[in-house]
């Protein structure tokens, strides 16, 4: 096996785990509210990466930790992550009828559903994390730790202030320091917390909580600059989302600023950083073939 299909195997029996723990930690359907619970279930189910969670779980794994230990941070994770893509479709934001190969969950639902889909989500993430972290496991001070850090990623010092640069850059030009400080917000915070988590929650020390940190901003900058790319250079099937949605709406993305070679070149760049940041992890090859396969990514 290349480096490219061990990489897609590892991401898979990843995300085979996930998606396992997302059933036990989803509610049940068989409740009055059921509308808003299939709708979340929908959002949830298979079609994604599964990026975040294998990235708390490999960490862990770097850490010492079990899966079964983090698995309720690396859920919790992907649900925060759900919820922002649930409500980054809505018409009121980027209007996007299509995510993870199906119709949005506005589309499948209707908008109410969708926003409550999303609100519901975010909720689960760190009721996930209260009920489902074994604190013989992780400290309690360490699952506190998690709480803080993945609340502040998804806030407005995060994803959701990132967010609001983005809807309130629109129709606007953006320098590119304007643009690295609204990607590190709206998709590299979930990504640190990702891997923060991982190394928290398998009570790491904190050299190695900052070396995962900024292995993390790097991919996470580099992650958004080639959605950006494959916004322009895309295939909508393969990437199970529409192509052309950032020239729709206005926004000014890397690809504007610096075309498309240069902003190849800075993802090379980025991902060579974020590789040299792992010296102190002794099974750093994964996380390095990672990298690679994420800069040079189809979907
Ligand atoms: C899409 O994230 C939104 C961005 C932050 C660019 P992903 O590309 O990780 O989406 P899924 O989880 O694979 O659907
Ligand atoms: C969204 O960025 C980042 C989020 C926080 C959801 P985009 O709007 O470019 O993500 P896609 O292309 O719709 O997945
Ligand atoms: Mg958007
Ligand atoms: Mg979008
Ligand atoms: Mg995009």
């Amino acid at each position: 096996m290349n480096n490219v299909e061990t990489v897609k195997d590892t991401l898979t029996t990843y995300a085979k785990m996930v998606e396992k723990a997302l059933e036990e930690y989803l509610p049940s359907e068989s409740c009055l509210q059921q509308s808003v619970i299939t709708a979340m279930k929908y959002s949830m189910s298979s079609g994604g990466k599964r990026l975040r969670p294998a990235l708390t779980l490999e960490f862990a794994r770097l850490c010492g930790a079990k899966p079964e230990t983090v698995m309720p941070l690396a859920c919790a994770v992907e649900m925060v992550h759900c919820y922002s893509l649930i409500h980054d479709d809505l018409p009121c934001m980027d209007d996007d009828d299509m995510r993870r190969g199906k119709p949005a969950c506005h589309i499948a639902f209707d908008e109410a559903t969708a926003l409550l889909a999303g609100d519901a989500l975010l909720t689960q993430a760190f009721e996930t994390i209260a009920f489902k972290c074994d604190p013989q496991q992780i400290p309690l001070e360490n699952i506190l730790r998690c709480i803080k850090v993945l609340s502040r990623a998804a806030g407005t010092q995060g994803m959701v202030g990132g967010q609001t640069l983005d809807i309130g850059l629109r129709d606007k030009s953006v320098s590119a320091g304007m643009l690295d400080t609204m990607y590190s917000m709206k998709t590299g915070a979930l990504i640190t917390a990702s891997v923060k988590l991982g190394c928290i929650g398998a009570g790491a020390d904190n050299e190695k909580v900052e070396a995962a940190n900024k292995y993390a901003k790097k991919i996470g900058l580099a992650f958004q600059i080639v959605d950006d790319i494959l916004d322009v250079t895309g295939d909508a099937k393969t990437l199970g989302k529409p192509t052309g949605s950032d020239k729709e709406n206005n926004h000014q993305t890397y690809v504007d600023i610096y075309g498309l070679d240069k902003s190849r070149s800075i993802v090379k760049k980025l991902t060579n950083e974020a590789k040299a940041a792992l010296s102190c992890f002794e099974e750093s090859a994964f996380l390095c073939d990672l990298a690679d396969y994420l800069a040079e990514r189809e979907h």
